[in-house]
């Protein structure tokens, strides 16, 4: 970095006003010696006084030679992470960006190496606690684990190739983003940008991430819905390939279809032996529980997975469930009478005209539930 270019650090607080002027001054004495830096700080309306802070702070040291502070107020109480640091991109200068907690977990030494990294060879430098070198210092086990399972969760389901994709201090070039249209909802910015950034140079730079001292984490239970709901709408959005063909389409749904359907035969099972043994319902019942069971996870599965249909409106999700379920009784009676004729009219052995009479009837059942309750073409 020349001290000719300008960077623009975003920080996002919530109630961090034990922390905001000593990480100000922190940034000022390691990143301005090396390039001209507006801190942007995103407060959403903290009640401990955070705002009232950097307006002092920013009034009292004014405007130190290549360093400015700008702050944006938001009305709405601790309205999000993500939605926050939206905001501050927007009223950034800089042409590159650099995000941050506020809290000093994300050591400000570090961003003159990201910085020269990203100047050197690429659009987006990943601070990560995860790439060998990188720790965690000061979680607890419960929040490990989280992170883990999350950061694999993204691995897996998004073919994600970085070691911290949930890392929450990064730097881009902000010509990365451009056109690019992002969720607000939630904490993964940066999981959102790696999916979505097609052909961004990526790189990782391992750090050692140091829970705060001071203040409380903001992260809570709902974080966790967040990040599931964020997945799996990347997921949804990010991973859809509309150039393969039809008839490939038609199988992988087909595929879907049945994978499911086989993870209801289990559920069926599970839960008609549990209330048979413990509940001590009679087999019929306790069948009958097992069925009802099976029709509803299938249901809730296809429309989300092999379906792809995220809306779960009320009137819709009921509507889509009262004709899946009329489908499945449909198909039971069509596999019986399909066992039933073969048997005893084509003479065929059980077993062969129970495999023809599934086959008949789940391939029946997935077509008509394309088709009326999910209402999509047969084949498009
Ligand atoms: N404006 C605003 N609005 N700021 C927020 C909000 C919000 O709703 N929620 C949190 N912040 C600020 C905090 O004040 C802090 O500066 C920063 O965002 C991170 O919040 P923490 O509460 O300190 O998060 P954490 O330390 O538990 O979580 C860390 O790890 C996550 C991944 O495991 C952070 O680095 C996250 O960014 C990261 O995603
Ligand atoms: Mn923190």
């Amino acid at each position: 970095m020349d001290k000719g270019s300008q960077v623009s650090i975003i920080i996002p607080t919530y109630n961090e006003a034990q922390n905001i002027v000593n990480i100000l001054k922190s940034i000022g004495e390691h990143v301005s010696k090396i390039a001209r830096v507006q801190a942007i700080v995103v407060d959403d309306n903290s009640s401990d006084g955070t705002a009232r802070i950097v307006q002092n702070y920013i009034r009292d040291s004014g405007t130190r030679d290549g360093y400015t502070v700008d702050i944006v107020e938001r009305s709405q109480k601790k309205a999000g992470l993500s939605s926050a640091i939206l905001h501050g991109i927007r009223r950034a200068v800089g042409n590159v960006i650099v995000v941050m907690d506020s809290d000093f977990s994300h050591p400000p030494q570090l961003i003159p190496r990201m910085l020269e990294t990203l100047r050197q060879q690429c659009d987006i430098v990943v601070a990560s606690r995860y790439s060998s070198g990188g720790s965690v210092v000061g979680w607890p086990l419960r929040r490990r684990i989280l992170s883990r399972v999350a950061t694999m969760i993204a691995h897996v389901s998004l073919g994600v190739k970085q070691a911290d994709p949930m890392s929450g201090f990064f730097a881009f070039r902000r010509s990365v983003i451009h056109g690019l249209e992002f969720d607000a909802i939630g904490y993964k910015l940066l999981l959102e940008m790696l999916v979505k950034a097609k052909n961004a140079r990526i790189k990782e730079i391992s750090y050692t991430f140091t829970d705060r001292a001071a203040g409380t984490s903001k992260l809570g239970a709902g974080t966790i819905i967040d990040f599931m709901r964020a997945v799996w709408r990347l997921y949804r959005d990010g991973s859809r390939v509309r150039e393969h063909r039809a008839s490939v389409r038609f199988t992988s749904k087909a595929a879907r279809f049945y994978t499911v359907g086989a993870i209801g035969l289990g559920i069926n099972w599970l839960v008609s032996t549990m209330f048979a043994a413990n509940g001590g319902l009679w087999y019929i019942h306790a069948n009958v529980a097992g069925i009802a069971a099976s029709i509803a996870t299938n249901f809730v599965l296809n429309k989300a997975w092999t379906f792809e249909d995220g809306d779960f409106g009320a009137r819709r999700t009921l509507s889509q469930g009262v004709r899946f379920a009329a489908i499945s009784a449909l198909g039971a009676t069509v596999q019986l009478a399909m066992v039933y004729s073969l048997v005893e009219y084509y003479a065929l052995e059980y077993p062969v005209a129970l495999v023809l009479a599934v086959g008949a009837a789940s391939f029946g059942n997935f077509v008509l539930n394309k088709t009326l309750t999910f209402r999509e073409r047969l084949v498009s």
